[in-house]
This record gives C-alpha cells, sequence and structure tokens, in this order.
C-alpha cells in the first residue's frame, strides 16, 4: 500500500508524468522512529487531567469540535499570510481549505492561524520593515499555542524568508507551500513580465516612445490572474530556494497558482505535514549547511534576484548555519546560469520555466553542483527527489554546456568603498559597464535623486556613476528596493537604457541594469559611501570583483573626521526597536537578539 510519504513523492510536480519514482523501499532512506501520541507537544494542552485543560478542551467544543477530533492527533497550524490587500495571496483564502483536506485526510487537527500578508506592492516605506515582523509573528505564534507542526503559507517577496525563518527559530515540524506564479502578462499581443516590463515601457514612456494608452493597456494587462510576479524576481527566487533548501514537496515551486496541480500540492502538503510530525522531522534536521550550499547554486543557476543574498544568509544563520557572502563568491564562480527567465533571460518567464520541467529538472542539470545526500521534508533526499526529472525545452532551461552567463547570477564586489561587501547581477546589465570608471553624481536622498532624473539640464553624462545614499537598512529604513535608480530623462532620450548606479539600498527581482546594491556598511551609519563626493572617481571591475573610490587614504581619513551621523528616524514603536537592533545587509538584516548565539529560545511556553 503507498504511504502518505509516496503520494508526495508521485504528484508534487503535476507538470509532468508521475515522477518515475517507486514507492519506499526502505532501501535508501532508513524510516525513522514514528512518535506516540503521547509525546506531541499538543498534549500538554489538552491531556492533562487539570483546570486548565480543562479549559482548553472545554473551548475547543466550544467551537464546535468532539475530542475524537483532537485526541491523538497532531495539531497542525497553517500559517496563513493572505489578505485582501494581498493581490498574490488572493487564492489563498480558499486554497486553505486544501491544506486543511489533506490535514484531515491524513489524520490531523487542522488550525489556521493568519499572519502579516507582507504585501510587496502595497507595504510603504517597504515590506523588507516587516519582514522582521512577520518571522517573529510565526515562531510566537507557533510557540504560544498547542501545535505539533505547520504549513506555512507564503510567496510574495518577503513571506517567503519571515515565515521560515520563524519557523526554523521555533523548530517544529514544518513545510512550505508557495503561492505559485502569476499567468503571463499580456497586452496587445505582447507578453508582459512582472517589474520588468513596469520599468521598460516606463522608460518608454518617459522617452516618448509609447503613449498613455499603451500604458493604459499595460497597466491593465501584466497582472493577469492570482500568485506571485511572474518572473525570475525575489518571490521565484526564495521559493526556488525554500525547496532546495528541503523545505517544500518536489517541484512545488514551479506550479502556477492557478494550475490545479497547485491545488493537489496545497492538500498533499497538508497530507505529508501530518506524517512529519509523527516522524519529528524538523527544520533544523533539514536546513544543513549542505542544504544551504545547494539553495546558493540553484539560486545562481536560476538567475537569481539580489535579495536572495540577504534572506539566504539570514535563514542560514537562524539554522545554525555560517553562511555568508565568500560562499556565494564561491558559488558565483562555479555555477553558470541555465534558468533562461527574465531579467536575466530575454524571453521566457516561470510559466514557460513550469511547462519546461520546472525546478526538479534545473536541479538535475546542476546536480554535479548540488548535495544530493541532504533530507527533504519528504523524508528523502534531495537526489532522490529531483531523480527523473526531464526537461521539456532545453532553451528555457539549458544545458550547463550552453548557459545564458557563464557565471553565477550574482557578484560581490569589494573595496574601499564597500569594505563588508556589495552585490551586483552581472546577467542582467549593460556588459560594458563590467569594467567601469566615471564621475560619481550622489544623492543624499530619494526625492532630490528623483527631481534631477527629470531635469535635463542635470550634469549627467554617459559616464556618471549615480549614487543615492541612506537607503539601506537603517537609513531607508528598511532598506526600500530603490536601488535600480531611475535612468535620467536626458540619457533615456540619447537613447541610452543602462548606467552605472549604486546605493546601500536593495533592488526588486524583476529590476535590471548595472547597480551596485546593498553597499555595506550603509552610508547611514557610517560606512564608506558616506564620504563620497560628487565628482570623485568611482571604479567598478566585476572580473576582479571590486569597487573603489579613488581617492588617498588621507583624504578619507579627513572626510570621516568630518562626517556627523544622520538623525533617526523613529522615535517610538516598531521602527525605533527596528533601528536598533536591524544587522548590515551582509549579515542578513536579521535582528541581532534574534540570532542563533544570542541564546536558547524558550521552546516551551509553561502553562500554569
Ligand atoms: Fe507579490 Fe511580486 S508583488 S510577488
Amino acid at each position: 500500500m503507498s504511504t502518505t510519504k509516496d503520494r508526495a513523492m508521485s504528484q508534487s510536480d503535476p507538470n509532468l508524468p508521475p515522477a518515475g519514482l517507486e514507492p519506499d523501499s526502505g532501501e535508501n532512506s532508513p524510516q525513522p522512529r514514528r512518535r506516540n501520541p503521547s509525546e506531541f507537544r499538543s498534549r500538554r494542552w489538552f491531556g492533562p487531567a487539570d483546570l486548565r485543560s480543562f479549559g482548553h478542551r472545554s473551548r475547543a467544543m466550544q467551537m464546535g469540535y468532539s475530542p475524537e477530533e483532537w485526541t491523538d492527533k497532531p495539531v497542525i497550524a497553517i500559517i496563513n499570510t493572505w489578505s485582501d490587500l494581498q493581490p498574490c495571496h488572493t487564492h489563498f483564502k480558499t486554497r486553505v481549505d486544501d491544506v486543511k483536506r489533506g490535514i484531515l485526510m491524513a489524520g490531523g487537527f487542522p488550525v489556521e492561524l493568519p499572519a502579516l500578508s507582507l504585501s510587496e506592492s502595497y507595504l510603504k516605506p517597504t515590506s523588507m520593515l516587516y519582514r522582521n515582523m512577520l518571522a517573529m509573528e510565526t515562531e510566537e505564534l507557533l510557540r504560544s499555542h498547542p501545535i505539533d507542526g505547520a504549513v506555512l503559507m507564503g510567496g510574495c517577496d518577503k513571506t517567503t524568508p519571515g515565515l521560515l525563518l520563524g519557523a526554523t527559530s521555533m523548530n517544529i515540524p514544518a513545510i512550505f507551500v508557495p503561492a505559485g506564479p502569476m499567468l503571463r502578462g499580456n497586452w496587445g499581443g505582447k507578453t508582459l513580465g512582472s517589474g520588468s516590463d513596469s520599468w521598460k515601457y516606463w522608460d518608454e514612456l518617459r522617452a516618448g516612445k509609447i503613449t498613455d494608452q499603451d500604458w493604459l493597456g499595460v497597466e491593465g494587462g501584466i497582472a493577469r490572474s492570482y500568485g506571485t510576479c511572474m518572473t525570475m524576481g525575489t518571490a521565484s527566487t526564495m521559493t526556488a530556494i525554500a525547496e532546495s533548501v528541503g523545505m517544500v514537496l518536489p517541484g512545488g515551486s514551479s506550479v502556477l497558482a492557478a494550475d490545479a496541480g497547485h491545488i493537489r500540492l496545497s492538500s498533499e502538503s497538508g497530507r505529508r505535514i501530518v506524517e512529519m510530525v509523527y516522524e519529528d522531522l524538523t527544520p533544523q534536521k533539514i536546513q544543513t549547511r549542505k542544504a544551504y550550499e545547494n539553495a546558493i547554486a540553484v539560486a545562481m543557476a536560476m538567475g537569481c534576484s539580489t535579495n536572495a543574498i540577504i534572506h539566504l544568509i539570514a535563514m542560514a544563520r537562524r539554522a545554525g548555519q555560517d553562511i555568508g557572502l565568500d560562499d556565494f563568491e564561491r558559488y558565483s564562480r562555479k555555477v553558470p546560469v541555465i534558468g533562461n527567465v527574465r531579467p536575466s533571460g530575454n524571453t521566457y518567464l516561470m510559466e514557460d520555466f513550469f511547462y519546461a520541467g520546472g525546478i526538479r529538472g534545473l536541479m538535475n542539470n546542476i546536480r554535479e553542483h548540488l548535495h544530493l545526500d541532504c533530507l527533504t521534508v519528504t523524508g528523502r533526499t534531495l537526489g532522490e527527489n529531483i531523480e527523473g526529472a526531464k526537461i521539456y525545452n532545453d532553451d528555457v532551461i539549458r544545458p550547463t554546456s550552453n548557459p545564458i552567463y557563464g557565471e553565477g547570477s550574482l557578484a560581490v564586489l569589494k573595496g574601499n568603498l564597500a569594505p563588508d561587501g556589495c552585490v551586483i547581477k552581472p546577467a542582467a546589465m549593460d556588459q560594458k559597464f563590467l569594467k567601469h570608471s566615471g564621475p560619481a553624481v550622489v544623492f543624499d536622498d530619494y526625492p532630490s535623486m528623483k527631481k534631477a532624473v527629470e531635469d535635463e539640464d542635470y550634469p549627467f553624462t554617459p559616464d556618471t556613476v549615480m549614487v543615492l545614499r541612506n537607503a539601506g537598512p537603517q537609513g531607508g529604513p528598511g532598506m526600500p528596493e530603490w536601488g535600480m535608480l531611475p535612468m535620467p530623462k536626458k540619457l533615456l532620450k540619447m537613447g541610452l537604457r543602462d548606467m552605472m548606479r549604486m546605493s546601500d539600498a536593495r533592488m526588486s527581482g524583476t529590476s535590471y541594469g548595472a547597480c551596485v546594491l546593498h553597499v555595506a556598511p550603509e552610508s547611514f551609519v557610517g560606512g564608506p559611501l558616506a564620504l563620497l563626493r560628487t565628482g570623485d572617481i568611482v571604479t567598478v571591475d566585476v572580473e576582479a570583483r571590486s569597487i573603489r573610490m579613488e581617492i588617498s587614504d588621507e583624504e578619507m581619513a579627513a572626510r570621516r573626521a568630518a562626517w556627523k551621523a544622520p538623525e533617526r528616524r523613529y522615535e517610538r514603536g516598531y521602527g525605533w526597536m527596528f533601528s536598533k537592533h536591524i544587522q548590515q545587509a551582509d549579515q542578513g538584516c536579521d535582528f541581532d537578539f534574534l540570532r542563533t548565539e544570542f541564546g536558547a529560545p524558550v521552546s516551551e511556553p509553561v502553562i500554569y
């Protein structure tokens, strides 16, 4: 008889015929000890014959549940990031019922716990300000309630790391259900890609190449269904990372939100989490250093968002794995970009990627760079999960012998402008800027930069290095996605579509161009970017991985002595706490007090 684990393996990639994996013979994966329900965490709430447990049981009955529905069953939290202002998760309002169906089928007791929805589109000043809030909410929701395992429903950019950070710190069995990419955009017969085509057509409008009516057409056609951005933006990057680190059913991160396979994936995840509770398969058993190295390799091969670096470092450190910029640099040098998806690729979108074989196919193509023995939520290894994966379009998912970019998606640069590192995306920029020297034009805030780029008399030249500072973790605050600084109108009218840009901000994964990002330490706390002046020559050399401002050490020291720290922006509330405790980009922008080394968590609340 097939087990839930077998079903998880055979249908979690609904794009493909059954994955061709035989039911587990037990030869490859040792059978874990099956826990007795008396060991479940929730038993502490529902089990004892005392006054407090009487209260818990009577309140469950108040909600209409009978003791048969919870007794000896694992209680499964569904952490759902649905809201009416979260367009990427619209389907989660009903998809949660499919997760519940799966949990009930497998003999669990499902409970839905809504959490911060973190809409990338609507949250201001930036959703990154709240990633750690979702992480804390997730951890504390799981800790404070009678929960034995969790299904995490997310996908829109920060929801994936936010949910995983919290669940990893809490470390009870958890499985991630990605929202799935939306359908391709369409306008006037042209395919539109999330974000990328917004920036592209906005510049065309500013350059006078399309009409206001055209622009309205783009506005109506670029987001045609529920689901996450369908370019290789941060959402698709992070869900692929969640899968490659072992936290998603095989192939699950590629399934389109509007595909019936997504409903099956949701139900299957519900069935699987119940088994995971019996197996006590916790995130920290899955998220080893080798698992994070797999995630970095996959990110590089996918043509990932620059945001991957920040989130991966934070996630790995919550799992007790010391991943840093050097690990990204190592994989960047050896894993080529083979996912031909925009913005690194020119044509295809996540819908094409799904039809071409999805993440299993991509991982199979780079298997020599992966640790195939890593454990995953299936209870099997990554190697077993991708065995037999096929490619149906080798222009979308290329072989490593025919990559779209010979090295990894991202490059880490260091030098006197960024002693703790910064990031650039060579696969998605005009290649003539790979080595560039030019005079800096420096802005201290976004409004003055925005005004200048519309001023056709402002002294921008094609060689200019446009710089925005005070846009980092503390300066933004929250490190907004301003890093793809807008092209000056003057240069657009000259026919130029790229220039060297630099900031301590992030940029959307759907963005592109010669943009140096995440400069660390940030200018707001006195990093060298704070000392740069308009007219200084800045040199970027991607091959040498270096970034410099061409001034003497003596001049640098004199400017440092004269530098005055800007005033902090928040005097109370969450913003105050954020600015006191946020770490720099190279440390993953986690709160210092949430680091693993800060101290052991209180994993079990006392029940009096
Ligand atoms: Fe939600 Fe892009 S806005 S994934």
